[in-house]
């Protein structure tokens, strides 16, 4: 801290990337030659890019001269002793077993002990989490807290889990909850945090019912940043004391560490219960590969290693919360509906606020997303009924909330880049009234929206002025 108000970016500028400008009607033939898909997008078409946080972010120079103290032996590198140290240091959890990204980790823990007709709580099961507990057999159920699901509310904690919900849950399905998870923070849930008294609630559940519980803890360091600054009595511990104590009401955990790893790549599963652990290590090399190394190189471990205490840095997390908070509160001041408050690593546009025209079959967030791009040349993604929409039985039922993320890339944009988003962001909204839905012309019946293609359902996004 400077003693100043401004809060600066913490780094300079080693290595730039330059970005393409296009016009919109050269972004309008993009997009229509991607079939209305944003991901279908040749990313270089793109000028600013928050499609995801996740592999997004820029390395230190710590972390790129790590990587070549990379040890690449097949077998007992020592890069993989230095990430098991940092994974255990920071979550306590014993067996560490390292993955490509998160989905593997998720693939293999739910792959090894899930049964058919086994039901798995989360306060939100993020799109990834969700496919591969259905394609286990099992349920994914979502129990986040009746706040998180209004938008305008503002509450400090929305990403918590509903605690008596779980507590009935457990007890009306006792003998089929193999495991809990918890998503730090709730993702889908528009980025919002779990408070430590939260996590503490549901770990002394399951605990009672014999229930082991797994964070999904791809964001843990702002997810900690906001128990430090939002909830009473943390104000005065670093951020690696929180995560260490939201740690330890886990008996395990998934991590994208594509996210708080700091890193273009990489994940791990982690666990206590070293007979589960065996288990799935031998799940672990049917596909990702050996256990010291799963999937990624040594160098990708190295910058890991060092990447998990860059993140809970006190200045880069102070810089990263309020990035997204000054586009949220720019955003707010000009009457923008967005979810209240900013949570950690993007901003989230309520569409159903936006577009209240715009029924939930036409996916109003992803008509919304569309628009962004052609106007502006930015990236973001729908969390709404075309990623939640399809029921496992293949039926349709709009999703709680239809919303675009905007997800910051880590260490990536400057201030200006956030002027300009949200410069853009006030032009689209003053079109909103013109704004029309989207069909699906072809439906994927899995992770539907990586591939699905649509077409506007009045031939074009935008209609007439005064139509
Ligand atoms: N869990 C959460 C909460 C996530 O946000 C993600 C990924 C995963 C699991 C899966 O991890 O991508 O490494 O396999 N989220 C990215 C996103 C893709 O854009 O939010 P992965």
């Amino acid at each position: 801290m400077t003693g100043f108000k401004t809060i600066i970016e913490p780094f300079r500028i080693k290595s730039v990337e330059p970005i393409r400008f296009t016009t919109p009607a050269q972004r309008a033939a993009a997009l229509e030659e991607a079939g209305y898909n944003p991901f279908l997008l040749h990313a270089r078409d793109v000028l600013i890019d928050l499609l995801t946080d996740s592999g997004t972010g820029a390395m230190s120079k710590h972390q790129w001269a790590g990587m070549m103290q990379g040890d690449e032996s097949y077998a007992g590198a020592e890069s993989y002793y230095r990430f098991e140290a940092a994974v255990r240091d920071i979550t306590g959890l014993r067996c560490v077993i390292p993955t490509h990204q998160g989905r593997a980790a998720e693939r293999i823990l739910f792959g090894t002990i899930l049964q058919r007709g086994d039901i798995v709580p989360n306060n939100t099961h993020f799109d990834t989490t969700r496919a591969n507990i259905e394609a286990a057999g099992a349920i994914a159920l979502d129990l986040p807290v009746a706040e998180g699901r209004q938008p305008q509310l503002r509450v400090p904690f929305k990403g918590n889990l509903d605690l008596a919900a779980l507590e009935r849950c457990l007890t009306d399905n006792a003998g089929r909850i193999p495991l809990v998870m918890m998503t730090v923070t709730n993702n889908s849930g528009g980025g919002q945090p779990v408070s430590m008294e939260n996590l503490r609630g549901a770990h002394d559940l399951c605990r009672r019912h014999g229930v082991p519980l797994f964070l999904d803890c791809c964001r843990f360091a702002e997810n900690a940043w906001f128990i430090k600054t939002r909830e009473p009595g943390w104000a005065e511990a670093t951020p690696l004391e929180v995560a260490r104590a939201m740690f330890a009401c886990a008996d395990g955990a998934t991590m994208s560490a594509k996210k708080d790893g700091m890193s273009n790549i990489g994940g791990f599963l982690a666990l206590n219960d070293e007979r589960w652990a065996e288990r799935m290590k031998n799940n672990l090399i049917l596909t990702e590969g050996f256990p010291t190394y799963g999937g990624l190189a040594g160098y990708d471990l190295e910058a890991l290693a060092i990447g998990f205490y860059e993140a809970l840095e006190e200045d880069y997390l102070r810089y990263r919360i309020r990035s997204i908070e000054y586009l949220g509160d720019k955003l707010t001041a000009a009457g923008v509906p967005i979810v209240q408050p900013t949570g950690g690593h993007a901003v989230y546009l309520d569409a159903k606020a936006m577009l209240p025209h715009v029924p939930p079959a036409e996916f109003p967030a992803w008509a919304l997303g569309c628009v962004l791009y052609v106007e502006g040349g930015v990236r973001g993604v729908e969390i709404g009924s075309v990623m939640f929409g399809r029921q496992p039985d293949g039926s349709e039922k709009p999703a709680a909330m239809e919303l675009v993320r905007l997800a910051f890339p880590r260490r990536v944009y400057t201030q200006s880049h956030v002027d300009y988003l949200g410069e853009v962001i006030l032009q689209v909204h003053a079109l909103r009234h013109r704004i029309r839905g989207v069909r699906m012309t072809h439906r994927p019946e899995v992770l539907r929206h990586f591939t699905a293609r649509f077409a506007p359902v009045q031939g074009k996004l935008l209609a007439e002025p005064g139509a």
